[in-house]
């Protein structure tokens, strides 16, 4: 009975679990960058506080480490943590030139993105559906060949802040779904990191920019509305990271390597250094248990590790590409080289059991409970539960939809509203009805002749298989 049972549920898993074609429910991804967890709790978001009435808001939501941009938004993309996906900073870099890229640079870099995992773009464009981004870090490089059927990338010098240009792009996202039929999009916002790096965490310009952000969610969500999107369309919104108060100079020690007795810089072949609280480093041959006991230890606030030795936790170690020894700093404080030349009030970067670098998580439309306030969860699980929002297959990833699958309603959400697919669901569930029926036959007549068999031997655990009721949720 227990098999058959199991046998009915994995194959109506099967019958219902396939994509349907038509009418198939839509997705747009919204990154509000360096929006950490608790910014909704010093200002009025009325936006955002219906958005979670209307849908499923999570505690928080813990990024992969290395808590900055490119890296964090690539595991949103694929489900896998950054030693798997390989944009391991947000600066492309060569060890044999010692060139380096900035962030805006590195965009264009194909060989730094397409690196052996795809974005859900190409994966849900490979299985027919279309996909579009807008600002989203990745945008720019192309994967096997492939990029976002809609794409647009920023210019440089972009004004981030610009509340206008957000509406402008908000409307233009909808048009993509209204007009071309986009089943998902990937929408960026550069702020609050902005107010969060200049002003911090804590002042009141940053908290002006969650308004800001609120106000957006609102506009967004009237668009939807006013596009007749509304009962197809899903939106998920969250962030790549937090962000945490840096100590200003004179309150602390510095952490500044020039200055550590015992260390220099021509030991060195390669560095990356001065941004934030992370650095790595590529030692000169022989020289690197050298280097790296000199650091240990050498400051109260700085942690040194040797790459193979990095902690489980942070998923930061295999990768070719990531150097020999990794640095980083406890919060509120950044490392420098020669001497301090970073300014800003607040950082991200550290350890991603850090509160402060936690993001918010939230979402809504027809696939999501409704008033529902989850638990913490890793971001490499938005990937899967993204592929089944879509009913795509997804790529090997990290995460588990089991994780993220509780704040699903229990139908299944995809294909709704088509008559044909209303037809085939019919005709599939008496299908699997009949069969299952066919298979408790049997197995119904094999467990008498067992009885027959044993008549005298009447086990425990064969009653307890032959009371067993039959499941009924899946
Ligand atoms: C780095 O530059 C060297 C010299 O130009 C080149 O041979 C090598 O392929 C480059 N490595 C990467 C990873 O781009
Ligand atoms: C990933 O990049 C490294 C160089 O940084 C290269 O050696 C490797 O072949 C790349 N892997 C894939 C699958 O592109
Ligand atoms: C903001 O964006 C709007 C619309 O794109 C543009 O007309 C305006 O000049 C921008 N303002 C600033 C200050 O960048
Ligand atoms: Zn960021």
């Amino acid at each position: 009975m227990m098999r058959a049972t199991s046998l009915f549920l994995l194959w109506v898993s099967c019958v219902f679990g396939a994509p349907v074609s038509k009418d198939r429910q839509k997705l747009l991804l919204i990154s509000f960058d360096g929006f950490r967890w608790d910014y909704d709790r010093d200002v009025d978001t009325p936006n955002l506080d219906q958005m979670a009435k209307d849908g499923v808001k999570a505690q928080y939501v813990t990024p992969p480490y290395l808590t900055i941009t490119s890296p964090s938004h690539f595991t949103i993309l694929t489900g896998r943590y950054i030693e798997n996906h390989g944009v391991i900073h947000n600066m492309w870099f060569n060890t044999t030139t010692t060139e380096k890229k900035p962030y805006y640079q590195s965009q264009f870099v194909n060989e730094w993105w397409d690196n052996g995992s795809l974005p859900i773009w190409i994966t849900a464009q490979r299985q027919g559906l279309k996909a579009g981004s807008l600002h989203f870090p990745g945008t720019a490089s192309s994967y096997q060949g492939q990029v976002a059927m809609v794409q647009e990338v920023e210019p440089l010098l972009y004004n981030y802040k610009n509340e206008t240009a957000w509406r402008e792009n908000s409307d233009k996202v909808m048009s993509w779904f209204r007009d071309r039929d986009l089943d998902f999009v990937s929408l960026y916002f550069g702020e609050p990191d902005g107010v969060g790096h200049k002003y911090g965490p804590d002042s009141p310009e940053r908290r002006e920019m969650v308004r800001q952000v609120d106000r957006t969610v609102g506009y967004i969500r009237h668009s939807a509305e006013h596009h007749g999107l509304t009962d197809q369309l899903n939106v998920i919104i969250t962030a790549d990271h937090g962000m945490s108060t840096v100590f200003r100079n004179g309150l602390v020690e510095e952490i500044t390597l020039s200055k550590i007795p015992g260390f220099s810089f021509r030991d060195l072949s390669f560095h990356l250094l001065d941004y934030g609280p992370s650095g790595m480093l590529l030692p000169k041959p022989g020289k690197l248990d050298g280097v790296y006991n000199t650091l240990k230890g050498a400051h109260p606030h700085l942690h040194v590790y040797k790459k193979e030795e990095m902690p489980e936790h942070l998923h930061y170690s295999k990768n070719d590409r990531i150097l020999p020894i990794i640095l980083w700093a406890d919060p509120g404080y950044v490392i420098n080289g020669y001497f301090p030349v970073q300014f800003n009030k607040g950082e991200h970067g550290y350890d991603n059991q850090e509160m402060d670098m936690k993001p918010f998580f939230r979402a809504v439309g027809p696939a999501f409970q409704k008033n529902l306030e989850v638990g913490p969860f890793e971001t490499v699980n938005i990937y899967p539960l993204m592929c089944h929002i879509l009913g795509i297959q997804p790529e090997v990833n990290d995460g588990h939809l089991s994780v993220t699958k509780h704040m699903l309603v229990i139908s299944d959400s995809r294909g709704s509203g088509d008559e044909k697919n209303h037809l085939k669901n019919a005709f599939t569930g008496l299908a699997a009805v009949a069969g299952f029926l066919v298979v408790t036959f049997i197995a119904i007549m094999s467990q008498k002749m067992l009885k027959r068999k044993h008549k005298n031997k009447r086990s425990d655990s064969f009653r307890d298989a032959q009371s067993e009721p039959v499941q009924s949720s899946f």
